[in-house]
């Protein structure tokens, strides 16, 4: 019951709404719905399964109960998403449940939208770092829109991805919810209105609730701005040789990008995004069409030559589609950097990057196990990344899923060594480090910059040292990692599954015919191999266990096929393979290679030995980056 109207006051610069209601707390009966199991970041699912009535409110109770006893009295909680289908209205119905779960204080991002990563900042630096946590309505690169996916996720106080002890009892909960709680009688929030949205009770007596609508870029921005020589890249910037181009790719990045680079008097390219119709959020060549077209990677650039640096975030249109902004793809003129080089070459150059060059440099690296590392040592687990080996810093290899970097940024906290400043990232155009907990696209984008303006201090006009020459100088140091992944989206699961058991069984028969790093198998083109394992992660600071992420054949020349199922996908499975060949420096020809003629004789090999085509009847991949 909502008694006189919102009325507004102003309190210094913060709008002041207040509203009596009936804060009466109402326990809904409900039963449970099947398969609330967080996946490999959240749980994922076609919008119309979210829409039905109660499932919404039955994964947030059963997150609610699943956090530790008293959590949420008298805290503030971080909700917002990244505005796909559905994205007001959840965010609506959680405040109204936070309200009921003692919460004091929600923030949302104005609309009801924060990028991922600025969800992670807000987290632990608004005030200082007060929230308890964060609600993330995000389904990430998969689509949004009514027949499409959404998604939700919990992030924890250090701003990074609850882990799997926490999402596990979310799920076991969710099986047995009998009723959820939540204050029925407050009005929905003006999300479009800044400050802060009060409520009293009518009574009197209840505890103040108040969902404050913040300035969604605020937080990032500034921390942006610490980590980064703002000043330097603006030389770098307004230099008549340089030209940044940024894609938002129609997505929330638009706004962070538009608040930095605008600053930064770059060129900027953040498409309208209401009339965008029907693409993909994912940040990479297939679905960054433009940005590839405008850097000259594929067909002739409208007018004269690309730009120096072209980056994209993952994104999509308002109406339509997820964008949360973590994702990011670099490219150079006719250049494109793969994201496992990407981020050898920022590791490479963690000396020229302001905030680790005041810390001391990198503590600690840190990939999933599909990303590329270099070549991998025979007959160890774990694959040895050059640019680690090199540093002399420890290198962590997990498996897929972003939450496994956070223990490892905060074993400080958790009673192991500061493995801080830590740098990592993943080979789905994931990258990111300890000043945040999640991957960050701008973050990205910004360190290139940082590397390029490193190696143009002194370069006269007209000579400036570009994407193409940094990452060649890397391989001619580090050698090369020639690399594609092969995507099946939404194939029969049975069929998925199959392909997987085979290669467990090939496995089997391989150790027991005696075959190992010491007798490898020879195989057509001359490939020999060497281990045919399954990938499992023991967490060194929780000491946590994760088995079966992706069975790798790794071959003698540091070659390797990995397949493994997505975790991400919310119909059918979604297979992936991922392909690559190590090649040393020494041999400039074969190091300037063409990638996809690099490939070749492996990719014929993985699909043959995968058996991929004849299990899910289809020819080609969905998508090949
Ligand atoms: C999300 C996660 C990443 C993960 C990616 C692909 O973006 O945050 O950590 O690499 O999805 O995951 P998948 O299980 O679909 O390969
Ligand atoms: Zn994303």
């Amino acid at each position: 019951r909502l008694r006189g109207g919102q009325h507004g006051a102003a309190a210094g610069e913060t709008q002041i709404f207040e509203t009596v209601v009936s804060s009466e707390v109402t326990r809904v009966a409900t039963s449970p719905f099947e398969g609330q199991k967080p996946g490999t970041s959240g749980l994922r699912k076609k919008t119309s399964v979210f829409l039905q009535p109660g499932y919404l409110e039955n994964f947030i109770q059963s997150l609610f109960d699943s956090l530790p006893d008293g959590e949420l009295r008298g805290a503030t909680l971080v909700v917002s998403g990244d505005g796909r289908y559905g994205n007001a209205a959840a965010v609506q119905i959680i405040c109204k449940m936070a309200a009921a779960h003692g919460v004091a204080r929600v923030w949302v991002g104005r609309d009801g939208l924060l990028s991922t990563p600025a969800a992670s900042c807000v987290i632990r630096e608004r005030e200082g770092g007060v929230a308890c946590g964060g609600v993330i309505l995000s389904a990430s690169h998969n689509p949004g829109g009514p027949d499409a996916d959404f998604g939700i996720k919990y992030n924890v106080r250090n701003g990074g991805p609850a882990l799997e002890s926490l999402t596990e009892e979310v799920y076991e909960r969710s099986t047995q919810i009998r009723e959820y709680a939540i204050v029925a009688g407050l009005p929905d929030v003006d999300l479009s209105l800044e400050g802060r949205h009060v409520f009293v009770d009518e009574k009197g007596g209840a505890p103040h609730f108040e969902v404050e609508v913040i300035d969604p870029t605020e937080d990032y921005v500034a921390l942006m701005a610490s980590l980064f020589d703002f000043d330097a890249l603006r030389s770098l910037l307004r230099r008549p040789d340089m030209s940044l181009v940024f894609d938002g790719m129609h997505g929330v990045a638009g706004p962070y990008a538009r608040a930095i680079f605008g600053a930064l008097g770059a060129l900027l390219n953040c498409i309208p995004s209401e009339d965008f119709g029907g693409g993909h959020p994912d940040p990479n060549l297939t679905y960054a069409a433009a940005l590839a077209k405008l850097m000259g990677l594929t067909g002739q650039p409208a007018g004269g030559e690309p730009p120096v640096l072209g980056a994209a975030a993952d994104g999509d249109d308002r109406l339509q589609r997820g964008r949360d902004a973590d994702r990011n793809m670099i490219v150079g003129r006719r250049f494109f950097v793969t994201p496992s080089d990407s981020l050898a070459v920022i590791a490479a150059h963690a000396h020229a990057l302001p905030w680790l060059a005041r810390q001391g440099g990198l503590r600690a690296l840190a990939r999933s196990m599909p990303t590329s590392g270099g070549r991998p040592r025979l007959g160890e687990g774990r694959a040895v990344d050059r640019v680690a080996e090199e540093l002399g810093l420890p290198l962590f290899e997990t498996p897929t899923g972003w939450k496994y970097f956070g223990n490892l940024m905060d074993s400080h906290l958790l009673g192991g060594a500061d493995l801080s400043p830590l740098l990592c990232g993943e080979e789905s155009f994931g990258t990111g480090s300890s000043h945040i907990r999640e991957k960050d696209g701008l973050w990205a984008v910004l360190c290139w910059a940082s590397i390029l303006a490193h190696h143009n201090v002194d370069t006269p006009e007209g000579q400036l040292v570009g994407v193409e020459e940094v990452v060649t100088q890397h391989w001619r140091r580090f050698g090369r990692n020639f690399y594609t992944r092969y995507d099946y989206e939404n194939v029969d699961a049975a069929a998925a599954e199959e392909i997987v058991e085979r290669l467990r069984a090939m496995g089997s028969s391989f150790r027991g015919a005696g075959y190992g790093p010491s007798e490898p198998q020879l195989l057509q083109d001359g490939f020999a191999l060497a281990t045919i394992d399954e990938f499992s992660y023991r967490d060194p600071v929780d000491s946590s266990t994760t088995s079966q992420q992706g069975v790798r054949l790794l071959f003698a020349d540091g070659s390797r096929i990995v397949l493994r199922l997505s975790g991400t996908g919310s119909v059918g499975a979604t297979v992936r393979i991922y392909i690559e060949r190590y090649q040393p420096p020494g041999d400039e020809y074969a190091l300037l290679a063409n990638a996809t003629d690099a490939l070749r004789p492996l990719v014929d090999l993985a699909l043959h030995l995968s058996q991929v085509r004849e299990l899910t009847g289809r020819e080609a991949p969905t998508v090949i980056t």
